[in-house]
């Protein structure tokens, strides 16, 4: 599945993140991919707002990997959701993604950490295995979002949530999100998160 959203503001992809990360579970992994600038750790403020996060998250471009807990009261009470200011279009299949593998779909348990990579400083493949980039990734109570997750092709997860953001070329302040679901767990979740923001347009 794919959906695009279009946001005019920053504070609207904060929102959009925000009503994202509302929906996500353990073991959700998601890719954030786009130019420096395109707003990737904005969106990713946003995921961690929606995901009960109170600390300030910074970018980890320097340090590869940040980890934030979840509060374990915080993670029922996520499912109210923020105003929607996005605009959307069914979009064309993103060409550089190579095809999805089947994955099984386990119940996910209530996630407990927020790990936040940033792969840009990553010169080759290899190098995540040093930051056991996969055994973290795979872990069932931890949320993972990855800037630059795109990056690696051999890198791709098993299974993911991709958001590629695009500057408008007509506003300077418009972003263009493009998601692409692989795997079923994540097809669902993009189908909630774009029925949500189908319902939110409406209003
Ligand atoms: N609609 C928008 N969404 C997100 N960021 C925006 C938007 N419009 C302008 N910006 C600005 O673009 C920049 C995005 O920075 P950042 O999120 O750090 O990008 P990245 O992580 O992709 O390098 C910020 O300065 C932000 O204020
Ligand atoms: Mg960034």
């Amino acid at each position: 599945m794919r959906f695009a959203a279009t946001t005019q503001s920053e504070a609207a992809t904060l929102a959009l993140g925000e009503r994202l990360g509302a929906l996500l579970q353990g073991g959700d992994v998601v890719l954030l991919d786009g130019v420096l600038g395109a707003g990737k750790t904005r969106l990713a403020k946003g995921i961690a707002l929606g995901l009960g996060v109170t600390q300030e998250l910074t970018s980890p471009t320097f340090n590869l990997m940040l980890e934030y807990p979840l509060a374990a009261d915080t993670t029922q009470e996520r499912l109210s959701t923020t105003p929607n200011t996005a605009d959307k279009q069914l979009t064309t299949p993103r060409p550089e993604m190579p095809p999805c593998p089947e994955t099984t779909t386990p119940t996910p348990p209530l996630p407990t950490t927020l790990r936040h990579f940033d792969l840009y400083r990553l010169d080759a493949v290899e190098q995540l295995a040093d930051l056991d980039y996969f055994g973290l990734i795979e872990e069932e109570d931890a949320v993972s979002l990855v800037e630059w997750g795109g990056r690696f092709a051999e890198g791709l997860p098993l299974a993911y949530l991709a958001i590629q953001m695009k500057v408008s070329s007509v506003h300077p302040e418009q972003r263009v999100l493009s998601f692409e679901a692989c795997g079923p767990r994540a097809e669902a979740l993009l189908a909630r998160f774009a029925a949500l923001d189908t319902a939110g347009q409406h209003d």
